[in-house]
């Protein structure tokens, strides 16, 4: 495997979930389905080495504007929803001069590990296959096309559930909707489908059918965990996935020395690292792409946005919110903060209800701050970006800094305490003569 295309199919409409988004841009931790897709296919080589086409219809437009944020990714645009073998055939023009191997998969299956498709390839181009198609034995296979095995146990076919005998809807090996192709040798088929069948669809299924009556080599690739291969449909599938992608991250960070406190209601995003001899405590929730270091103590109760680096032995404690920050080592952002598009280096304390306000809502610019190590910002203070405080800088409770702070200097920006000496007694004896 020195290369890989890809064909992605993406253009259904996905009714069940009932919503006016297209189905692949629902998301999961704040990533469209599609996205874990491209991603898990992407990584089994690096992206340089990946080439993949998104056949897109049902809200194109949208699912055009996410998938401009890859550089390896192509639409072909199917009008009409002719079935999954008419949608595959979107994408002949496009690989027409391309001979290798063709790895097609839905846009909706966001638990497909990179290992398991790199492990799928490996045994397509091995076994030197003209059509291989991943398959998982299920207790429950209704819905799934069933794979069909022929005398010597080689599959004869694929049936769908609608296309089903009473015989063959007892078979539990299903068709995972994942295929590699050896382009030159099955791409003509696309030409020959026909949808006679119950509904009506050129089904990308009966290429098996096809390359054995061709004399070409098929074959399935079984894998043991079927959570990879579940497809979303419904908001109730969507919940489901979340959850398996969950739980293996906090099982994997776990196993890795991370402490969880309380895995119900901890949320940990795959693409979060986090050192060992970390302690998660309830109620967090870790969004988007983070590195969290060794020894830091999280929680209870903070949400991380993504984008956000924490050094060892750091603390971001309740009610803490972070989007796009790097802090250092030994810094404490223990409680009620919001820091946004911030540097902060190490041994920082950050009181209690400090605000990094990083955000012009009329502009829509978002500007950094700099905080240096040492730096100490007293309780209730709001850092107005772009700003730069200095090392060991001291910025008193209660103040709004919009200017950079020489190193070891205070920096205050509140209007001076006053005392009225007597006053309350005063209040009380004016009070008293109303009342007479
Ligand atoms: C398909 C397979 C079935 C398999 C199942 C696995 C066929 C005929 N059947 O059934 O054997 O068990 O997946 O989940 O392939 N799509 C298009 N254009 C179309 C039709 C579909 O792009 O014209 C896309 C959909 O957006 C979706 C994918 O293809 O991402 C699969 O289509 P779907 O209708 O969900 O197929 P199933 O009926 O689930
Ligand atoms: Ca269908």
């Amino acid at each position: 495997m020195s290369e890989i295309k890809s064909i992605i199919l993406a253009a259904g409409k996905g009714t069940r979930m009932k919503s006016q988004k297209p189905k692949v841009l629902h998301e999961i931790f704040s990533k469209p389905l599609v996205g874990w897709v491209i991603d898990a296919i992407n990584n089994i080589l690096g992206k340089d080495k990946v080439e993949n086409v998104v056949v897109v219809g049902c809200g194109s437009d949208e699912v055009e504007k996410y998938l401009k944020n890859f550089d390896n990714v192509s639409c072909v645009l199917q009008k009409e929803q002719l079935g999954t073998g008419h949608a595959v055939s979107m994408a002949l023009d496009y690989l027409k001069n391309y001979t290798g191997t063709v790895l097609v998969t839905c846009g909706d299956t966001p638990l497909l590990k990179s290992s398991t498709l790199a492990k799928m390839i490996e045994y397509h181009e091995q076994g030197n296959f003209d059509v291989t198609v991943m398959s998982a034995i299920l207790d429950n296979p209704f819905g799934y096309g069933r794979i069909v095995r022929g005398a010597s146990g080689n599959v004869d076919k694929i049936v769908e559930q609608k296309d089903c005998s009473d015989a063959q809807k007892q078979i539990k090996e299903i068709n995972a909707g994942v295929y590699c192709f050896n382009w030159a040798s099955v791409k003509n088929c696309f030409k020959e489908l026909k949808n006679d069948n119950a509904q009506g669809e050129y089904y990308l299924t009966d290429v098996i059918f096809w390359a054995n009556s061709k004399n070409k080599r098929t074959s399935a690739f079984t894998i043991d965990d079927e959570n990879e291969i579940l497809g979303i449909n419904s908001r109730v599938q969507l919940a489901q996935a979340t959850q398996i992608m969950k739980n293996e991250k906090l099982n994997e960070l776990m196993e890795s020395g991370v402490t969880i406190v309380d895995v119900n209601s901890t949320s940990i995003s795959p693409e979060t690292q986090i050192g060992s001899d970390s302690v998660i405590y309830p109620n967090t929730f870790i969004n988007g792409k983070n590195k969290i270091g060794s020894n830091c103590k999280i929680g209870p109760f903070s949400h991380f946005r993504g984008n956000v680096e924490v050094g060892d032995y750091s603390k971001v404690g309740n009610f803490v919110e972070l989007k796009n920050a790097k802090v250092g080592s030994h810094t404490n952002i223990s409680h009620l903060s919001y820091v946004g598009d911030a540097e902060l280096g190490s041994n920082i304390n950050i009181g209690a209800g400090t605000i990094f306000a990083n955000y012009n809502s009329i502009t829509k610019e978002k500007k950094k701050s700099y905080l240096k190590d040492g730096v100490s910002i007293g309780s209730n203070s709001v850092i107005v970006a772009p700003v730069e405080l200095g090392e060991n800088v001291f910025v008193g409770a209660g103040s709004v800094i919009t200017k950079d702070v020489e190193k070891d200097s205070l920096a205050l920006s509140r209007s001076p305490q006053k005392e009225y000496t007597g006053w309350v007694e005063k209040q009380k004896k004016l009070l008293n003569k109303g009342d007479k």
